[in-house]
């Protein structure tokens, strides 16, 4: 019986290597997962990293659709999510139903679809897009109507940053990243006044306001590395800490509030990636019907440079 976190950290490696398996997590991942895994990152920079890997088996510490999108680029690669029940609630806020509704409503909109989302709703989208690349998806389309689905959030910061774009948006948003609130931020800058705000677009306008710098997750690593500051207000889920003070030990970062955690980004454990090594199971796969048109928005997503 294993007891203790090196141990299990031990087997989970002893594990990918039989399977010829590699472990990649979301940056929003327990520390002790992250500290194993093969890869770290952002949305963007997985799926990439993913789709290029000559790996057999992808264990993807994140979320469901995460595990989706590496099967859907890659589907002869078995893609294992060891938390099967890791889902992301935003994603949930909308289904292919409610984004037909509004194609309907728009018929001459081009629909970018935020990552975030199930299969089904990418399959109904033109294009993908995550906070990495957002702004250059938006900007490098010809139509200047633009629907974005599902979080109103990151909408409101690409039609910010691209006003010459006509952007209407679906009303769904990160529970996480919604309860971050501008008295949050205020009171963070009273707390730490030389500290630099750093925050993912997924926040409310009236905190992103309050930023000194809007990026993805990936983007905040390099943001604060390159960064003549000595202290940072993080606006983004907890997980994100773990690397950051290890990557910047001269450097200070301060949550914006404590309530930046997403359940579902903890589940998973090492328990959990072990067992599903040993028994190969919570595999995810998506319908080939689905996967064959969902694939047409990844592939745009991933050939979109990143924000500047
Ligand atoms: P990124 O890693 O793409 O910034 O995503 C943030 C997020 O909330 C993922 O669930
Ligand atoms: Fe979904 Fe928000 Fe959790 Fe990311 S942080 S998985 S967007 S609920």
């Amino acid at each position: 019986m294993l007891t203790t976190v090196q141990e299990k950290q031990q087997r989970v490696r002893e594990l990918l290597a039989e399977r010829k398996a590699i472990l990649l997590a979301h940056n929003y991942q327990r520390a002790e997962i992250q500290e194993i895994a093969d890869i770290v990152g952002d949305s963007l920079g997985l799926s990439i990293e993913a789709a290029n890997s000559d790996a057999e088996v992808i264990v993807f510490a994140g979320v469901h659709f995460m595990a989706e999108s590496v099967y859907i680029l890659a589907p002869h690669k078995t893609v294992i999510l060891p938390a099967l029940q890791a889902g992301c609630p935003m994603a949930n806020m909308i289904n292919p139903e409610k984004l037909q509704a509004l194609r309907d409503e728009y018929p001459d909109y081009t629909v970018v679809c935020y990552v975030n989302s199930s299969a089904a709703v990418k399959a109904l989208s033109d294009i993908c897009c995550t906070s990495g690349n957002v702004l250059s998806v938006v900007k490098g389309i010809e139509n200047d109507k633009i629907l974005m689905v599902p979080d109103k959030n990151l909408a409101k910061f690409a039609a910010a940053h691209v006003p010459e774009k006509d952007i209407k948006w679906f009303d769904g948003f990160c529970p996480t990243h919604h309860r971050l609130t501008a008295a949050d931020i205020r009171q963070s800058k009273i707390d730490h006044p030389e500290a630099i705000v750093v925050v993912h677009p997924e926040c409310d306008p009236e905190v992103t306001a309050l930023a000194d710098h809007v990026c993805s997750t990936s983007g905040m690593y390099s943001y604060v590395e390159q960064h003549s500051a000595k202290q940072f207000i993080i606006g983004t889920e907890s997980g994100i800490l773990f690397r950051m003070r290890r990557e910047n030990p001269d450097k200070e970062f301060f949550l914006a509030s404590r309530k930046l955690l997403c359940p579902n980004m903890k589940l998973t454990t090492l328990d959990d990636i072990i067992d599903s090594l040993e028994t190969m199971s919570n595999i995810v796969t998506v319908p080939e019907s689905v996967r064959l048109k969902a694939i047409q928005s990844l592939e745009k997503m991933i050939a979109a440079p990143r924000n500047e």
